[in-house]
């Protein structure tokens, strides 16, 4: 089976209004056509608008978070049709900000990549040890019990993605080791194949965690290193599409 597409997602997290739709619009003009797969997931606030302003683009669109029910009475929250609706293809799931700040645990995290399934959204699942994990040794353990028990049957043949976010390299400028990178996106890749046989090689398994234009290239440029999904550096066209430059292209 062939390497999966790079896939560079940008993470505006809960930031953006109006304005920076300016930033997405300049991202959809010098994104490329082809070879690397490039994605915005912006706060639900722009999800629409932002649909609009990236017609015609190969840029795709993402959510951050879907409630695990189609609809109901749950305040504040969105489903995964909502986004479907709204105009995403894609959305984040588990990530580490939802995880520790929502008290998000494996099983909701696979209720909700269901729900993403059913709504034809496909899912971004966010795994990562954070820094006392690693410190103790435990960061391959951890992610690896967090691929089993994020990820529900039903993907199997289904089109997914993985995110190896180490929540200490979140937003902090700090990154593991080039070597301790492939380790884990190693220990992941053979967790995918050891739960879905030869599908398994199929999802790209990005990097997130302080990806900047001045380490992305060598970052993604890593065996089993499929995309990053990028937070801070994603806001600014300018430095989002300098990651995207080097990027290989498949
Ligand atoms: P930063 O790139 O700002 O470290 O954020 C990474 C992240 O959490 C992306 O989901």
């Amino acid at each position: 089976m062939s390497a999966p597409i790079p896939l560079i997602a940008g993470n505006w997290k809960m930031n953006g209004a109006g304005p920076a739709l300016a930033e997405a619009s300049a991202i959809a003009a010098g994104a490329p056509a082809a070879g690397v797969r490039v994605a915005l997931c912006p706060p639900a606030t722009l999800v629409e608008r932002m649909s609009r302003a990236l017609a015609g683009s190969p840029v795709e669109l993402g959510g951050q978070d879907c409630h695990a029910q189609p609809g109901g009475a749950f305040t504040g929250d969105i489903s995964a049709e909502m986004l479907a609706d709204a105009g995403a293809s894609l959305v984040i799931l588990g990530h580490s900000e939802r995880r520790a700040g929502h008290d998000e645990g494996d099983a909701d995290v696979a209720a909700k990549v269901s729900a993403a399934l059913k709504a034809g959204l496909e899912p971004i699942v966010c795994v990562g040890e954070t820094q006392a994990e690693r410190e103790a040794g435990q960061a391959l353990e951890v992610v690896t019990r967090q691929v089993r028990a994020s990820l529900p049957a039903e993907l199997a043949g289904r089109a997914f993605t993985l995110a190896y976010e180490p929540v200490w390299a979140i937003g902090t400028g700090l990154t593991p080791s080039l070597q301790d990178i492939v380790e884990v996106h190693q220990a992941i890749r053979a967790t995918l194949r050891d739960m879905f046989g030869q599908a398994g090689a199929a999802p790209a398994i990005l990097y997130g965690g302080s990806v900047k234009p001045g380490n992305a290239a060598e970052i993604l440029a890593l065996p089993e290193v499929g995309g990053a999904l990028v937070g801070g550096a994603s806001l600014k066209a300018a430095e989002f599409l300098a990651i995207v430059e080097g990027a290989p292209r498949a």
